[in-house]
C-alpha cells in the first residue's frame, strides 16, 4: 500500500461501497468537457455584464455606446441561461467522482452554498428587467436607476462564481476542513483570490473574443449600431481580449505559485506551460490583426479561436491533473476505510449466516408483550402482577388459557386482547415469570 502524507487532523470519511454507474475514466472525460462548456458560458455571462455596465456608463456621454451596451446585454441573458443549464453536467460528474470531498466542502460552506439559488434567481430577474426597460427608462433619474440595476446584477453575477470557486477550492484541501467554518473562512485559503482574478480576466478576455466574432461576422445586423463600423467593433473587442490576456501572464503565475504544493507535479507544469505558450502565440496573432487595415481585420479570427480552444483545454486539464494529485492521498485513505468497512460487513453477515438458529427469547424478553398493561405492583391498563399471582397461584396453565382467549371480568377495565399467536410454550414461560414476579414480598 502506498503511503501518502496527510495531516493528522484530516477527516477521512468512509465511502458507500457501491459501484459507479460508468467507468471512472468516462466520468472524468465528461467532467472536464462539461466543465469547460459550462465555464465558457459563465465567462461570457460575467464578462458580458461587466462590459454592459462600462458601455452603458460611456453611453451617458455618447449615445452610440448605449446602443452597443444594449446589443451586448441581449447576449448576456442567453449566455446566462446556457451557463446555468450547462452547469448541471459537471455537478453530476463531480458528485460521482469526488462524492465525499464535494459533499464536505458543500456542508462547510452550507449557507452561502444554498444562497446560490435565490441569488441566481434575483440576478436573472434583474438582467431581464434591465434589458426590457432599456427603451423606456432613457433619461434623468430613470436612466440612473437603469444603470443601478445593471450594476447590481453585475455584482451578483460576480459574487455567485466566488461561492462556487471557494467550494471547488475547499474540496481540494481536506487538511483545511477542520479550520474552515463557513464561506468567509473558506476564502482565507491562500490561492482563492488569485484563482478568482484568473477567472475574472478569463471572463473578460473570452467575452472580448466572442463579441469580436459576434459583431464582426458579416451576417450580424448592425442597423442599431450605425455609429460603429464593423471593423471598428472588431478592433474594440480584440483590444479588450489582448490586454486582458496580457494580465493573465501575471494572474496565471500568481495562481500557480499560491497553489498548495500538494497537487503540483511535473505533468502539471508541462500542461500549464504549453497552454501558456499557445496563449502567447494567440496573443501575437491578435496583435497582428490589430495592425491590419479595416479591409483585412478578422482574417485570422478562426485561427485565434482554435488556438484559444487549446489554451482553454490546457487550463481545464491542468485543473484536473492538479485535483487528481492533490486528492490522491485522501482518495486512497477513503478507499482503505471503505474497504475495511466492506470486509467487516461481509464478516458480520457471514457470522450471522453461520449461526444455527436465532437464540430463543427468554421469559423477561417475552414479557415485553404484556408489560405495557401489566406492572408488578401498580394497576396500568390491566391488573398488577401481584393481583394475578394471587388468583393464579400454582396455576400457570390458567394464565396461559386466559391469555389465549381472555374473558371479560372487571367492569371498570377494557377487554384484554388475545395472545394466542405467541404459542402455548411461550405463554407458559410468561405465566411462570408473572407468578414469580407477582409473589408477595
Ligand atoms: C392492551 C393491554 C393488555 C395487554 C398487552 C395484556 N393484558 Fe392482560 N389484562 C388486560 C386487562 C384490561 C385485563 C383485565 C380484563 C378484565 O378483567 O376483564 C387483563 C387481565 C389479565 C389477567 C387476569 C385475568 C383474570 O382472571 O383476572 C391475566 C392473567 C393477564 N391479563 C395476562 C396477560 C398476559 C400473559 C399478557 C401478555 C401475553 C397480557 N395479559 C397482556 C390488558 C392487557
Amino acid at each position: 500500500m502506498k503511503t501518502f502524507f496527510l495531516l493528522a487532523n484530516t477527516p477521512i470519511p468512509r465511502d458507500l461501497p457501491l459501484p459507479l454507474p460508468l467507468p471512472a475514466w468516462v466520468l472524468t472525460i465528461c467532467l472536464v468537457i462539461f466543465f469547460l462548456v459550462h465555464i465558457l458560458f459563465v465567462n461570457l455571462m460575467v464578462g458580458g455584464t461587466i462590459l454592459v455596465v462600462i458601455t452603458e456608463w460611456l453611453g451617458r456621454q455618447n449615445k452610440r455606446w448605449d446602443h452597443l451596451s444594449l446589443a451586448i446585454a441581449k447576449t448576456v441573458t442567453v449566455n446566462k441561461s446556457l451557463a446555468v443549464v450547462m452547469g448541471i453536467g459537471p455537478l453530476l460528474c463531480i458528485n460521482l467522482l469526488y462524492t465525499l470531498q464535494w459533499y464536505s466542502a458543500n456542508a462547510l460552506t452550507g449557507h452561502a452554498w444554498l444562497m446560490i439559488v435565490p441569488l441566481v434567481i434575483v440576478a436573472f430577474l434583474l438582467t431581464y428587467l434591465h434589458k426590457y426597460t432599456w427603451e423606456t427608462w432613457t433619461t434623468g433619474r430613470k436612466k440612473t436607476l437603469h444603470q443601478a440595476i445593471s450594476v447590481l446584477a453585475m455584482l451578483l453575477l460576480l459574487f455567485i462564481p466566488l461561492i462556487f470557486l471557494s467550494n471547488i477550492n475547499l474540496m481540494l484541501f481536506p487538511s483545511e476542513w477542520d479550520k474552515v467554518r463557513g464561506f468567509f473562512s473558506s476564502l482565507k485559503i491562500g490561492n482563492v483570490l488569485p484563482r478568482y482574478l484568473h477567472f475574472l480576466a478569463a471572463s473578460i478576455a473570452m467575452t472580448g473574443l466572442f463579441l469580436a466574432g459576434w459583431f464582426g461576422r458579416a451576417s450580424s445586423d448592425l442597423s442599431h449600431l450605425s455609429d460603429f463600423t464593423r471593423p471598428e467593433l472588431r478592433r474594440i473587442f480584440y483590444k479588450i481580449t489582448a490586454y486582458v490576456t496580457l494580465l493573465q501572464f501575471v494572474f496565471g503565475p500568481l495562481l500557480l505559485f499560491t497553489l498548495p504544493a500538494a497537487g503540483i507535479t511535473p505533468k502539471l507544469y508541462v500542461i500549464i506551460f504549453s497552454g501558456a505558450a499557445i496563449g502567447l502565440i494567440t496573443l501575437m496573432l491578435i496583435f497582428r490583426e490589430l495592425r491590419r487595415d479595416d479591409s483585412r481585420i478578422g482574417q485570422s479570427y478562426p485561427w485565434i479561436c482554435i488556438l484559444f480552444t487549446f489554451v482553454v483545454l490546457g487550463m481545464g486539464s491542468g485543473r484536473h491533473v492538479y485535483r487528481q494529485a492533490a486528492l490522491a492521498g485522501h482518495q486512497a485513505q477513503i478507499q482503505e476505510r471503505t474497504q475495511e468497512f466492506a470486509s467487516a460487513l461481509a464478516d458480520f453477515n457471514h457470522q450471522l449466516a453461520g449461526q444455527p438458529a436465532a437464540a430463543e427469547p427468554d421469559a423477561s424478553q417475552l414479557f415485553i408483550n404484556c408489560a405495557a398493561c401489566h406492572a408488578p405492583n401498580t394497576k396500568l391498563v390491566g391488573p398488577p402482577l401481584t393481583e394475578i399471582a394471587q388468583i393464579y397461584h400454582g396455576n400457570p396453565d390458567g394464565i396461559v388459557a386466559w391469555a389465549m382467549a381472555p374473558g371479560k371480568k372487571r367492569p371498570e377495565l377494557p377487554q384484554m386482547p388475545p395472545f394466542a399467536h405467541l404459542g402455548e410454550a411461550n405463554l407458559r414461560k410468561i405465566a411462570e415469570y408473572m407468578l414469580e414476579k407477582g409473589k408477595a414480598p
